[in-house]
């Protein structure tokens, strides 16, 4: 949550169309070339028939490739678990009985506790103490036991690997020193150079078989001080496995003068996506789950794009669509000049206007909140209307602070960034603005457990409990309707 770096324009693939369009060949080169491309066409086709007829032994199917595609049919039977977590900033209270889940704090101890062989950490920046702002805030201390527990790992004989953005200050550089000396391997992932962007995914994994992934920052402040949400998921090798090739490639690319493969090799490769989900059952429930990536450069073969992943879970709700992001802009925010980007804002629309889905935004107003923001969510809510039913709701939570709290910087927002339907689960690491799915590394879970409400114990679906969150925060004393804030700013406390 931390402001991002400036991102260096990059050229955009209009600019290729454009100079392909002009490089045409003239009437006379094409006749000769339609003849030799006939000769050559003829020529590999009965190269191939030869190859088939012949040599079928010979013909490699890609999905046959047990490196891509482990399990037939992308049907797992690993006894997956799943836990909702979140950090509740302190002072935030709900009312007596609303739902409550357990801490991302419990859960990163848990798994760090629990690692016995590896532990998989892909972070935006790391402030676990509270070293960064001189200060000694009492609410650090959960941070601070993350980090002594992390630097036991390398002792213990858990190999323990990071990639993390490029530091922007030294206040960022003690842990990662620490944890260095500590035997822990980590390499710095130079996305502004690679793509523009800033490497903003969140997700540890453990042992190949449990992982964390959500909003949270490797920071104190997102254990106690800032509102956050995340999935946890154990003993679930062969989702997690597709989470490490994601890891993979961010720690391919964090070698000294990287560049980006293209096309990705195919050991990066999956056959789990938007298309061709995995079968697990979670907690007992059976679901289609799978993992987005972004930015585009980032996704190898088979992988479904964070944006790609976003627009089908829209396009496929026929009741609700909630969203609780951070940051919301149909625009490319950080980039120079600005563009319009208004991919995902077509979505909603068109999924209130075509199929009367009830469309839900939940954005959070800070010290930090950009004003231009307001605009855009304002033409959003104004869709509202009694008599056509057209239905976009914006609200704006605010976390409420002392003047201590206030104080600290960076503290005291809903960094959230989730969607859920009716029908799907979205826990992603992105804001929704143009720059985080052009430009920026991000991932998410995405779990589709249509048809089902509650699983065979009675225990409420991923969907479900999501929903139960939204609502939940949805109706609390933090959260106020865009129409009520007379200005395009979020008051200070
Ligand atoms: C909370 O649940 C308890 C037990 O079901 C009930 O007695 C109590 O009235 C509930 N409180 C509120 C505020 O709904
Ligand atoms: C390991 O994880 C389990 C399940 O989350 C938890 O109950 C247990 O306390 C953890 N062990 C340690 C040493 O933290
Ligand atoms: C994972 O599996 C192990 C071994 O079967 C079991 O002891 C442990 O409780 C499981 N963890 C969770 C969170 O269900
Ligand atoms: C990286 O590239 C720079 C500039 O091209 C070059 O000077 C440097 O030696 C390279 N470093 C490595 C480790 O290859
Ligand atoms: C969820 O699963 C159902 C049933 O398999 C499928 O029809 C639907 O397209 C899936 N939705 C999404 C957004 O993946
Ligand atoms: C729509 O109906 C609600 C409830 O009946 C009412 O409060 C609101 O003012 C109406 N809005 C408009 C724009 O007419
Ligand atoms: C799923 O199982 C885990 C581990 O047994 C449990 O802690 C969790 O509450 C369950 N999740 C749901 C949604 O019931």
């Amino acid at each position: 949550m931390k402001s991002q770096a400036l991102y260096t324009q990059l050229k955009e693939p209009e600019e290729q169309i454009l100079w392909f369009a002009q490089h045409h060949v003239s009437a006379q080169k094409y006749y000769r070339c339609a003849l030799l491309i006939a000769v050559l066409v003829t020529g590999l086709f009965c190269a191939m028939l030869v190859q088939l007829l012949i040599f079928p032994f010979l013909y490699v199917n890609p999905t046959a490739n047990p490196e891509i595609a482990p399990y037939p049919d992308n049907r797992c039977d690993d006894p997956c678990r799943w836990v909702l977590v979140e950090s509740i900033p302190e002072g935030v209270v709900y009312n007596e009985n609303s739902t409550s889940n357990p801490s991302i704090f419990q859960a990163w101890l848990n798994l760090i506790r629990n690692a016995s062989s590896s532990m998989d950490i892909a972070s935006f920046y790391w402030t676990l103490t509270n070293e960064d702002t001189r200060t000694s805030e009492p609410t650090a201390s959960q941070g601070k036991e993350i980090l002594q527990e992390l630097l036991k790992l390398p002792q213990r004989g858990v190999m323990l690997r990071i990639v993390v953005n490029p530091p922007s200050s030294p206040g960022q550089k003690n842990d990662l020193q620490a944890l260095i000396q500590s035997g822990a391997l980590i390499r710095e992932v130079d996305l502004p150079k690679l793509t523009g962007g800033v490497l903003h995914t969140k997700f540890l994994v453990v042992d190949g078989k449990h992982m964390f992934i959500g909003s949270a920052n490797m920071d104190w402040r997102s254990l106690t001080q800032v509102k956050e949400l995340g999935a946890t998921v154990y003993n679930c090798s062969c989702l997690v496995k597709d989470l490490q090739k994601i890891f993979k490639a961010y720690w391919t690319l964090g070698m000294s003068n990287a560049s980006i493969p293209s096309p990705w090799p195919e050991e990066y490769a999956t056959s789990y996506n938007k298309d061709t989900p995995l079968a697990v059952t979670l907690n007992g429930t059976s679901s289609q789950i799978y993992l987005s990536s972004a930015p585009p450069a980032l996704c190898a073969q088979g992988r479904t794009g964070d944006l790609q992943a976003i627009l089908s879970i829209i396009n496929d709700a026929r009741t609700f669509v909630y969203v609780a992001v951070m940051d919301y802009f149909p625009t490319m925010e950080y980039s120079y000049p600005k563009k319009f980007w208004p991919q995902i804002d077509d979505y909603l629309r068109k999924a209130a206007y075509e199929r009367k889905v009830h469309v839900r935004l939940l954005i959070s107003c800070w010290h930090n909140t950009d004003p231009s923001m307001f605009p855009f969510l304002r033409s959003l809510a104004a869709m509202r209307d009694n008599k056509t039913h057209y239905d976009i709701d914006v609200k704006l939570f605010v976390v409420p602070a002392t003047a201590a709290q206030a104080r600290i910087p960076y503290a005291r927002v809903n960094h959230n960034k989730y969607l859920v339907t009716e029908k799907v689960a979205y826990i992603g690491t992105s804001n929704w603005c143009g720059d985080y799915f052009v430009r920026t590394a991000g991932s998410a879970l995405i779990v589709n457990q249509t048809g089902a409400a509650t699983d065979s114990n009675g225990q409420l679906t991923v969907q479900k409990q999501l929903q139960d969150v939204f609502d939940r925060d949805w109706n609390s004393e933090y959260s106020r309707e865009i129409s009520s804030f007379s200005q395009n700013k979020c008051k200070e406390r």
